[in-house]
């Protein structure tokens, strides 16, 4: 026995060397499919796998590593969060860290913040350098990027996800994961659908039209599978129409990886699988982090109790699944170690290096978005006759701690304070933290240990005799903050007593800007207070820098929201629908609001945000001109002249919204269908030209349960900002 287990393990091991030849002749990693040659060498390491085998690289062997085929040479898969960064070091098996030295890293901004910067070619150097931080850290798979659309504001989860609008995430994370892929490292994108709250996010039931889905919350998934070949694939906590969405017969079976074709793998969230019967035929492929009833405490290994261990090969031992079932799984899972750990052309990768510090200071600045500038109050001259007095919390609280599995263990981070001494070298700044908001603790509120009186006193006193106040306020990562959980944000405004603070200030100093960090949109009936407003995000490692850049005119402002800012809670389609729609009532929820999410929905029901999806500022003039827009064949070509008409050198950004007001079914106004971002000299004019495909401006049509593109006229509508539009153009689709 023992001698044919050393003889199968040579001429798997001589295999898996060939396995590896193969790879390295294979084109770029990101291109790679699975050709003929390597599926059968797949079939042929299925035919020797034991059942036991087989099982047991379906579900987890710690926290964030699967068991490898030791005798077959088989690696195991090793995977870490996130979207923005790679998470420290976890315990084997505990969700403590695992107090390594090695394991810090550049913190990237969050992805909202690469959403605003509508730069897919920056998506793509942003995706790049986090796969090599990831393949450094020796991690195969990444677990990000999220795509759930922005529905409420109160999502504690918005900061990781690519705003409100599905072309906009969608094309933005299409070059993020073939950046991160061509390091040998799969992009896990996430979560599986339907997951646009935290509050109950592990039970709440969601009904959602099939419109609704396949043209709102699904393209970004979508893209992801058939635009950028993503390797891996994470399920949700929540339900659909009934059924855990992690092992759904609709969405993974049918769509996934029925129609949309994906090869795979499709890997629990931690702790969203139910039932053996539904992970098994429902299509999970991997599970990862269920929770075992205590049994961690009790038994030697409880991963061995996983739905996909134990009670999934007593099933597959008596016929009740076919072994074909498991047969698929563990094909899925070597297609991605193929692709990933066992491929020997990836690079080694690298970390913490100058050009990803560089990357994240560049989607820092472009995401950047400049709100308000009233008497040019931006950008600030660095003049030594200037006192500059930064008051708040966050012009010094990290915004990499906290915010729950996207945390991240940063190398350094550049606090705005740092960053603005570090570039005004003329002017004075003095600071005070003037509000207290408590320490950042999973899923509590720790009170402030500060006294909010003093607090208080302190910054009116630095305030007082500055020329100038930068107010550094917003949200913080804690639990009911931007942050994962259980819950979302209890409150649509500014915490802590900000407001008051900042009315407080006002009185004594007119001259006040303020500095938004916040991964959401918060209320902004203070904004008269204020003559500038730039909105930052959570802009990782080099935050203080990119926002020095900004706020000092070494970077032109050039970011636009990625989802609308209401002026009032209610005025958010799904909060306006009451309870059933947001958070649900009795763990059921009910999208009401349909197909009109974001700008869909203040465009169609004339409802005036505060700030408009697309909207941002420069510190120059853009003016847009001979528009115009045909179509030839199955592509219609949009153009315009874009001239910078001002006194700096910046960028703009063209969009390009589609409509149609006579359409036999219920349509928002305009949807986005293509953009453009342009750099421009001071006085400089460019071309700019946008390609739409004709199918893109199909509706799914549920009488047929397809894509159908209605004939007849739409409407062109370019320009600068949802609410901004230069010129509407009419077209004919015959
Ligand atoms: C989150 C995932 C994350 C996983 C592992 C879950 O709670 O929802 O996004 O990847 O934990 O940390």
């Amino acid at each position: 026995m023992n001698f044919i287990y050393k003889y199968t393990s040579i001429i798997f091991c001589f295999s898996l060397i060939v396995f590896s030849t193969s790879c390295k002749q294979s084109e770029e990693l990101n291109e790679q499919k699975v050709g003929v040659e390597i599926e059968s060498k797949i079939d042929s390491i299925i035919s020797v796998l034991t059942l036991e085998e087989k099982v047991a690289m379906c579900h987890a062997q710690s926290k964030f590593s699967t068991k490898g085929v030791e005798r077959l040479g088989i690696p195991e898969i090793w995977m870490a969060d996130g979207p923005h960064g790679v998470r420290a070091e976890i315990s084997w098996d505990a969700w403590d860290y695992a107090g390594w030295t090695n394991d810090s890293i550049t913190a990237f901004p969050a992805l909202t913040c690469l959403a605003s910067s509508f730069n897919p070619k920056l998506a793509g150097e942003f995706g790049f350098s986090l796969g090599e931080e990831a393949r450094y850290r020796k991690k195969d798979v990444l677990l990000g990027p999220g795509v759930n659309i922005y529905r409420t504001p109160m999502n504690g989860r918005n900061f990781e996800y690519m705003g409100e609008d599905p072309y906009l995430a969608s094309t933005m994370v299409v070059p993020y994961i073939k950046g991160v892929q061509k390091n040998g490292v799969a992009a896990c994108v996430k979560h599986y659908a339907l997951n646009n709250q935290e509050h109950w996010r592990d039970k709440v039931n969601v009904e959602v039209s099939d419109r609704a889905l396949h043209e709102i919350y699904l393209p970004a998934f979508k893209a992801a599978v058939t635009e950028a070949n993503v390797w891996a694939l994470m399920g949700a906590y929540n339900k659909f129409r009934g059924q855990y969405t992690t092992h759904h017969e609709l969405l993974t079976n049918k769509i996934l990886k029925g129609d949309w074709k994906y090869d795979g793998v499709v890997i629990s969230d931690w702790s969203s699988a139910h039932t053996t019967m539904e992970a098994a035929m429902n299509g999970l492929d991997l599970e990862m982090g269920t929770g075992t009833d205590g049994l961690g405490t009790t038994t030697s290994n409880h991963y061995d109790h996983y739905y996909l261990a134990n009670p999934f090969l007593k099933k597959l031992k008596s016929g009740e699944i076919p072994v074909s079932v498991v047969d698929d799984k563990v094909r899925r899972i070597l297609r991605l170690m193929h692709r990933t750990n066992m491929s020997s052309n990836r690079p080694i990768g690298r970390a913490n290096n100058v050009e990803h510090h560089e990357v994240a200071r560049k989607v820092a600045t472009e995401g950047i978005v400049l709100l308000k500038n009233e008497n040019n109050f931006f950008p600030i001259k660095d003049d030594k006759n200037l006192t500059i007095a930064v008051i708040g919390e966050n012009a010094t609280r990290s915004m990499t701690l906290g915010g729950g599995s996207s945390e991240l263990k940063a190398k350094f981070e550049i606090s705005p304070l740092q960053g603005l001494k570090d570039r005004y070298k003329n002017a004075t700044i003095v600071h005070a933290m003037g509000y207290g908001s408590g320490a950042s603790v999973y899923d509590q509120v720790l009170p402030s240990p500060y006294n909010a009186d003093s607090l208080r006193v302190e910054a009116i006193k630095v305030a007082k005799t500055a020329d100038i106040v930068l107010f550094v306020g917003g949200l913080t990562k804690s639990h009911l903050q931007d942050s994962e959980g259980n819950l979302d944000r209890e409150q649509f405004d500014l915490p802590f007593g900000q407001i008051e603070l900042l009315n407080d200030i006002k009185a004594l100093n007119k001259k006040v800007g303020f500095i938004l960090v916040t991964g959401n949109a918060v209320d902004m009936s203070w904004l008269n207070q204020v003559e500038g407003v730039i909105q930052t995000w959570y802009l990782g490692s080099m935050a203080g820098h990119a926002i020095a850049d900004i706020v000092s005119g070494d970077v032109n402002p050039s970011g636009k929201l990625p989802f609308s800012f209401p002026k009032k809670l209610e005025d958010n389609a799904a909060v306006s629908f009451g309870k059933t729609s947001y958070p649900g009532v009795d763990l059921n929820q009910e999208y009401k609001e349909d197909i009109l999410v974001g700008y869909r929905w203040y465009d169609t029901k004339n409802i005036e945000p505060q700030y408009a999806f697309g909207y941002g500022m420069s510190y120059t003039n853009f003016e847009l001109s001979n528009i115009s827009a045909n179509q030839k064949k199955s592509t219609i070509t949009v153009t315009c002249d874009v001239k910078n008409t001002g006194d700096f050198e910046g960028a703009e950004v063209v969009q390009v919204y589609v409509g149609k007001s006579d359409s036999k079914v219920k349509r928002a106004i305009k949807e986005l269908k293509g953009f453009s971002k342009v750099n421009l000299k001071n006085g400089e004019t460019k071309s700019v030209t946008i390609s739409i495909p004709v199918e893109k401006l199909a509706f799914y049509d549920e009488s047929i349960s397809d894509w159908n593109v209605e004939k007849g006229n739409y409407e062109i509508h370019v320009g600068n900002a949802s609410n901004n539009i230069s010129d509407k153009i009419e077209i004919s689709i015959k």
